[in-house]
C-alpha cells in the first residue's frame, strides 16, 4: 500500500489522544469519581489504564501498524483462511454504533454551548436552570438538529482524509482542549468553597470502592482509551513504520488521563462550591454544572456567559475529535473493502449513523416507551457498544496479538525491528500481561458485569 496516507510523528499522537479525550472524560469521569470514592477510584483507575488497558491498546496499535490496512482488513490479511476477520467486523459494528448515539450526546453539548453563550443559563431561580435538560432531550426536533449538525461536521473533516482533514484538525483541537481545561481548572479553584472538592479528589475513600466500582474503573478505562473498536487500530494503520508504538501508546495514555483528572478538578470543586452532591451520576454536567452557572451569573452575569460558553466548547470539541475516529474506522472499510471512494463512503456512513442516532435521540421522547430486554434504544446502544463490543473485541485483538500472530512478527512491529533500546525487557512484560493475565481478568470482569 505505497499511497497510504501517514500521519506524521507528532500528528498521530494528537489524533490517538483526540480519539482518546471526550465526552468519557469530562462527562462521565467526573461523576463516577463522585460516585465511587474520588482519589481512591483515580487510583484504582490508573493501575487498570496501566496494566490492562496499555498493553490492549498497543496490541491494536501492533496489528494495525503490522497490516497498513484497516479493521476487517488487517485481520484478514494478518490470518488469511482464518476466521479471524470477523472480529474485525464486529468492531467495525461496535465503532458504528457508538458513533451513533456519541453524536446525540455530543450534539446536546453543542445545544447547551448555544444556550450557554445566549444567556449564559442566567434565571431568577437558578434550580428551574435543571430542568433544561429534561425538557430538550425528550423533545423532537432540537435534539436531532443538534444530532445532525454534529455528525455533520464531524464527517466533513473525515471527508477530508487523514492529512488534510483528521492531522490537521487533531493538531490543532488537542492543544486548545488543553488550555482550555486548565483555564477552566483555574476558574474552578478559585470559586469560594472549592476547596472542598479538592480535597474530595484528594483524599483516598476506600470504603466507597466496591467490586462494581473496580470493575466500572476498568470499563471506564476501556472507554476513555477507546481500545476495542478498531480506532486505535485503523489510526495506527497509518502511522510511520520508524514511529514507537510503546511511547506513542504512553504518551496517549498519560494525555487522556491526565484530561480526566484535570476535568475532575473543573467539575468537582464547582460541584461542592454550589453545595451540590458529587453523586449526581450521568445529570452532573447537563444539569449540576448549568445549575453552576446559573448561580454564578447571579452575581457576574457576564463571567458565566464566558465560563459556561466556554466549558461546553470544551466538551464539543472533545466529543468531535473521538466522534471522527469512530466514523474513520467505518468510512476506511467501507473504502479499502468495497473500493468505495471517500466521499461516497462517508455519505453513506452519515446517513446509516444518522438513522440510528436519530432513533436513540428519538428514545429520550417520543419512542420512550419502546424498550429491548428492558433498555431503552440509547441504552442498548450504549451497553451494547461499551459492555459486550468493546469488552470482547479487546479480549479478541489480545488473544489475536498473544497467541494467534507469531511472536517474532510482534516483536518486530513492538522494537522496530530491535532498532528501539529499551523495548526489550518491556516487550516480556508486556506478552507475558497480553497472554497470560489480561485475557482471564478481561473474561472476569465480563461475566461479574453479566451477573
Ligand atoms: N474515548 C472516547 C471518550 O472517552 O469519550 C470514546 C470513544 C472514542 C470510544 C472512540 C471508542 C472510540 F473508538
Amino acid at each position: 500500500m505505497a499511497d497510504r496516507e501517514r500521519f506524521g510523528k507528532l500528528a498521530i499522537i494528537m489524533a490517538l489522544a483526540g480519539s482518546a479525550i471526550g465526552l468519557g472524560n469530562i462527562w462521565r469521569f467526573p461523576y463516577i469519581v463522585g460516585e465511587y470514592g474520588g482519589a481512591a477510584f483515580i487510583i484504582v483507575y490508573l493501575l487498570c489504564s496501566l496494566f490492562i488497558s496499555l498493553p490492549i491498546f498497543i496490541s491494536e496499535s501492533i496489528i494495525g501498524r503490522r497490516a497498513g490496512q484497516s479493521t476487517y482488513c488487517a485481520l484478514h490479511s494478518l490470518s488469511r483462511g482464518t476466521k479471524w476477520k470477523w472480529l474485525g467486523l464486529v468492531a467495525v459494528a461496535g465503532a458504528f454504533i457508538i458513533s451513533s448515539f456519541y453524536s446525540v450526546v455530543g450534539g446536546w453539548s453543542a445545544d447547551f454551548m448555544l444556550r450557554a453563550g445566549i444567556n449564559g443559563f442566567s434565571s431568577s431561580n437558578p434550580e428551574s436552570v435543571s430542568t433544561i435538560f429534561t425538557a430538550m432531550s425528550t423533545s423532537v426536533w432540537e435534539p436531532l438538529l443538534a444530532h445532525t449538525a454534529f455528525l455533520g461536521i464531524s464527517i466533513l473533516i473525515v471527508v477530508l482524509g487523514i492529512k488534510n482533514g483528521i492531522e490537521r484538525f487533531s493538531k490543532i483541537s488537542i492543544p486548545l482542549l488543553f488550555v482550555l481545561i486548565v483555564v477552566m481548572m483555574v476558574v474552578s479553584l478559585l470559586l469560594p468553597g472549592a476547596q472542598d472538592g479538592v480535597e474530595y479528589l484528594l483524599k483516598p475513600d476506600f470504603s466507597k470502592l466496591s467490586a462494581k466500582g473496580i470493575s466500572c474503573a476498568l470499563g471506564q478505562s476501556f472507554f476513555s482509551i477507546s481500545h476495542g473498536v478498531g480506532a486505535v487500530l485503523t489510526y495506527s494503520s497509518y502511522m510511520k513504520k520508524s514511529q514507537s508504538i510503546l511511547s506513542t501508546s504512553v504518551w496517549t495514555l498519560i494525555f487522556d488521563a491526565l484530561f480526566a483528572i484535570i476535568a475532575s478538578f473543573v467539575v468537582m470543586p464547582a460541584v461542592f462550591s454550589a453545595g451540590l452532591k458529587p453523586g449526581a451520576g450521568p445529570a452532573l454536567v447537563f444539569e449540576s454544572i448549568p445549575f453552576i452557572f446559573a448561580k454564578m451569573g447571579t452575581v457576574a452575569p457576564f463571567t458565566a456567559r464566558i465560563v459556561s460558553t466556554t466549558f461546553f466548547f470544551t466538551i464539543v470539541v472533545a466529543a468531535l475529535t473521538s466522534e471522527i475516529s469512530m466514523l474513520e474506522v467505518c468510512v476506511s472499510q467501507l473504502v479499502e473493502r468495497m473500493r468505495y471512494s471517500r466521499k461516497k463512503a462517508s455519505i453513506l456512513v452519515f446517513v446509516a449513523a444518522w438513522i440510528v442516532g436519530a432513533l436513540c435521540s428519538l428514545s429520550f421522547g417520543p419512542l420512550s416507551g419502546v424498550s429491548i430486554f428492558g433498555n431503552s434504544i440509547f441504552g442498548l446502544c450504549d451497553r451494547l457498544s461499551s459492555n459486550y463490543f468493546m469488552t470482547l473485541c479487546s479480549l479478541g485483538f489480545a488473544v489475536f496479538v498473544g497467541w494467534k500472530m507469531d511472536r517474532v512478527q510482534v516483536k518486530e512491529e513492538f522494537t522496530n525491528n530491535g532498532t528501539l533500546k529499551p523495548s526489550s525487557a518491556i516487550f516480556n512484560v508486556f506478552y507475558f500481561l497480553i497472554k497470560y493475565i489480561i485475557p482471564p481478568v478481561i473474561l472476569l470482569i465480563f461475566f461479574t458485569n453479566l451477573m
